[in-house]
């Protein structure tokens, strides 16, 4: 049915974090609501689309899974061109992949600034929680330090596994809600 005052949206949300932390996972888990135990790792990037609506206003994430292994690479420059957003991800039961987050974030920054000269607003996620919490992220305090020093909007303890936290982490970004 057409109507005058239904306002589409498009928005381009990167999921970035290092090999095997569970990105492809928590999309499949917020999208497609299952999840396997199986590692099968993301070739270059894959893509899922998840249709939202909002106060009668359609919104089209399209989420842009990237291989953790492209780091490495040079193609992450093509990659995060006019995103709107980012997740970073580690792995709660992987403390290299925690310190992988800084790295990510530099290439994220580095590469991608806004029309308005800001850096994407970025949500970081502490995945895997279902495998007990470490110290890093039982330490509430320190966790909100650290995003506010890397400039992250904020960060969730989430597992894809038992789905904790994925879908309040998505509907986080006050970015979304713009436009
Ligand atoms: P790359 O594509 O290589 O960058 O990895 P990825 O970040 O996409 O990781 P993926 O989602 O493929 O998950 C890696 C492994 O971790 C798989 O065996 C998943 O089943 C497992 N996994 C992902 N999320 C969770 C979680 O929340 N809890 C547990 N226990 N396992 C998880
Ligand atoms: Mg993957």
């Amino acid at each position: 049915m057409q109507n005058n005052h239904h306002k589409e949206h498009l928005y381009k949300i990167l999921v970035i974090g290092d090999l095997g932390v569970g990105k492809t996972s928590i999309i499949k888990r917020y999208v497609h609501h299952n999840f396997s135990p199986n590692y099968r790792a993301t070739i270059g990037v894959d893509f899922a689309l998840k249709v939202l609506n909002w106060d009668q206003e359609t919104v089209r994430l399209q989420l842009w899974d990237i291989a953790g292994q492209e780091r490495f690479g040079n193609m992450t420059r093509v990659y995060y061109r006019e995103a709107m957003g980012a997740f970073i991800v580690f792995d709660v039961t992987r403390p290299a992949s925690f310190d992988a987050v800084t790295k990510w974030k530099e290439d994220l920054d580095s590469k991608l600034t806004l029309a308005n000269g800001k850096h994407v607003a970025t949500v970081l996620l502490a995945n895997k929680c279902d495998q007990g919490r470490d110290v890093l992220t039982n330490n509430g305090i320190k966790m909100e330090q650290f995003c506010q020093e890397n400039g992250f909007v904020g960060w969730f303890e989430t597992s894809a596994k038992e789905n904790i936290n994925i879908d309040e982490a998505a509907n986080s970004f006050p970015v979304f809600k713009l436009g």
